[in-house]
C-alpha cells in the first residue's frame, strides 16, 4: 500500500518541521491556502468568536491540533485532524495505522438512524388512559412536530419517525412513563431539535392525558444508532493471542475496561475537539453504552484465529457535520475538510475507525514492550519543559533524559530538575 497521499509522498512525516508540515497538507490538498494562512498565523486571535460561542468570555485555551498520518478507513485515505494535549496519541494512531495499512483492512459501518428524545411523567395518574391516548394519536403528534418544529430535516429526508414509550416501577407504589420521542436529525447531532420537538409535544400531551410532564431532554444513550468500526489485521500467533488476553481482560474486568475505553476515546475526543463536536455527549453515549449489560465492560473486542486479528468497536457515536459550531469555528471547518466527510456518519464511522486503532496501538505496546517506552520517550519533551529549561538548554537535558530513560526504563519530573541543576551546575564550573 502506498504511503502517498493525492500523489504527495508523507513517509516520515512525523519527523518534518512545522513548516514543513503545513506545506505538505497544502500540497497534497488536504487544507486551502486560506486554511494554511490561518495555521501559519496561529489560529484564532480576536475573542470575538469565543464571545459569540459561550458566556462571560474571557479568552481561548489553546490545545494544540496535529494529524495521525496513514489511515485507510474502507479503502480511502485519510488525514486525521487531533486536538489533544497528550502526548504520544497521534504517533500512536499513525503508527498502527501504518501498520494496519501494510497488513490488514479498516471497515465500518452505522446501524440506525435515530436519535432519543425523552418526556417524563414522573408519577403516571392514569397508565392505561395514557396509553391508549398514545396509541391512538402517536401517527398525529409525529405529523404535528414534522410540520411545526423540524419541516427542514423532512425535507432533507429526516425528521420524527416514531413515538414509543416505558413503564418504570419507581418502587415507592407509583409509576414513571418515559416517553421515547425518535428523530433521524439527519447531518446535525440534533441535540436542539430533537429537545424543541420534546417541548413541543408537551402542552397537547398534558391537555388531552390529564398526566403532568416533569421534563424533556434528549438520551445520549443511543442504542438505536449504532457505529461500528472492524480491523482484521495478519499478526503471528504469540501477538495475536496476547492482545486477544489484553481484551479479555478489559471485557471481564470493571477497573481495566475504564482504562482501555479510556485508551479508544484517545482517539475518539480529539476528533471530536477538532471537529467543534460535543464530546461529553458522545463520552456519555459511549460509558453507558458500555455498561449495557448489567456491568461495565470494554467497548472493544478483539480474538485472534488462524494468522488474523480481528478487532470490533460498537457503540453510539452521535456526531453532527452541520449544525453547533461545526460550521462557525475555522478549525472545526478546516477539520471536516480536511477528512472530506461526507455526512454525520461519515464522520461518526472516521472516529469509530480512530478509536479502535488506537485501542490496538496501546494493546500492541502494553502487551509487548509496555507503554513507558513510547509514551515516555515522547513525554520527554514536556518533562523539559516542566522542570523548567530555557530553550538553549533543551536540547541538552532531551539526551541525558533520553539516556536515562534507556538504561533505568522509567523517568519522573524529579529526575528532569535534577538533572537540569546538573546541568546549570557544570556550566558554571
Ligand atoms: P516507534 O516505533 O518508536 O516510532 O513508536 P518510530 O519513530 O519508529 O516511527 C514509526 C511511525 O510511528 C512513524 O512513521 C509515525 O507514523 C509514528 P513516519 O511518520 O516516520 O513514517 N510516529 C510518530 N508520529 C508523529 N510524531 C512522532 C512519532 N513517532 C512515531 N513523534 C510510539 C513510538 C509512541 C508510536 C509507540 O511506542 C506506540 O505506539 N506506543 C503506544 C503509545 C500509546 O498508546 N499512547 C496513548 C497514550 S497512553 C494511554 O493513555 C492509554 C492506555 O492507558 C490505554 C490502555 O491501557 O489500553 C495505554
Amino acid at each position: 500500500m502506498s504511503e502517498t497521499f493525492n500523489g504527495i509522498e508523507f513517509k516520515g512525516f512525523s519527523k518534518l518541521s512545522f513548516m514543513q508540515r503545513l506545506n505538505k497538507l497544502l500540497e497534497s490538498e488536504s487544507i486551502t491556502q486560506e486554511d494554511y494562512e490561518f495555521l501559519k498565523s496561529g489560529g484564532l486571535k480576536s475573542v470575538q468568536l469565543g464571545e459569540k460561542f459561550i458566556e462571560n468570555t474571557i479568552g481561548y485555551f489553546q490545545l494544540p491540533i496535529g494529524v495521525a498520518t496513514q489511515f485507510c478507513i474502507d479503502d480511502k485515505e485519510f488525514f486525521i485532524p487531533m486536538a489533544v494535549e497528550e502526548t504520544s496519541i497521534i504517533a500512536a494512531a499513525s503508527k498502527t495505522a501504518k501498520w494496519i495499512k501494510e497488513s490488514g483492512s479498516i471497515t465500518t459501518e452505522v446501524f440506525g438512524t435515530e436519535i432519543i428524545g425523552q418526556i417524563q411523567i414522573a408519577k403516571v395518574k392514569n397508565l392505561e388512559k395514557l396509553t391508549t391516548l398514545l396509541q391512538a394519536r402517536k401517527k398525529e403528534y409525529i405529523q404535528l412536530v414534522n410540520k411545526e418544529v423540524v419541516p427542514n430535516l423532512v425535507l432533507r429526508g429526516g425528521g420524527v419517525s416514531d413515538i414509543t414509550w416505558r413503564v418504570i416501577d419507581r418502587g415507592d407504589g407509583f409509576q414513571m412513563v418515559v416517553i421515547h420521542v425518535m428523530m433521524n436529525p439527519c447531518d446535525a447531532m440534533g441535540a436542539n431539535l430533537i429537545n424543541q420537538v420534546c417541548e413541543y409535544l408537551k402542552n397537547p400531551l398534558q391537555e388531552q392525558s390529564g398526566e403532568m410532564i416533569t421534563m424533556c431532554i434528549l438520551s445520549n444513550l443511543v442504542d438505536t444508532k449504532i457505529t461500528q468500526a472492524k480491523v482484521q489485521i495478519k499478526v503471528d500467533e504469540e501477538l495475536g493471542l496476547k492482545i486477544q488476553e489484553a481484551s479479555l481482560f478489559a471485557e471481564l474486568d470493571p477497573y481495566r475496561a475504564a482504562t482501555n475505553n479510556k485508551g479508544v476515546l484517545n482517539g475518539i475526543d480529539p476528533i471530536m475537539i477538532a471537529t467543534g463536536n460535543d464530546w461529553r455527549a458522545v463520552e456519555a453515549g459511549i460509558h453507558a453504552y458500555a455498561c449495557r449489560e448489567g456491568r461495565y465492560s470494554s467497548i472493544t473486542r478483539w480474538r485472534y484465529q488462524d494468522g488474523t486479528l480481528e478487532g470490533v468497536f460498537r457503540a453510539p457515536l452521535i456526531v453532527g457535520t452541520v449544525g453547533g459550531v461545526t460550521q462557525l469555528h475555522p478549525m472545526a471547518k478546516m477539520s471536516l475538510r480536511m477528512m472530506r466527510v461526507q455526512s454525520a456518519s461519515d464522520l461518526s464511522r472516521v472516529a469509530a475507525a480512530v478509536g479502535l486503532v488506537q485501542n490496538l496501538g496501546a494493546l500492541k505496546a502494553l502487551t509487548t514492550v509496555g507503554i513507558i517506552e513510547g509514551h515516555m520517550k515522547l513525554h520527554i519533551k514536556n518533562l523539559t519543559l516542566g522542570a523548567g529549561a530555557t530553550e538553549a538548554e533543551i536540547p541538552l537535558l532531551e539526551t541525558k533524559l533520553e539516556q536515562f530513560l534507556n538504561v533505568k526504563k522509567r523517568i519522573t519530573l524529579s529526575h528532569a530538575i535534577e538533572m537540569l541543576q546538573e546541568i546549570r551546575t557544570s556550566q558554571r564550573m
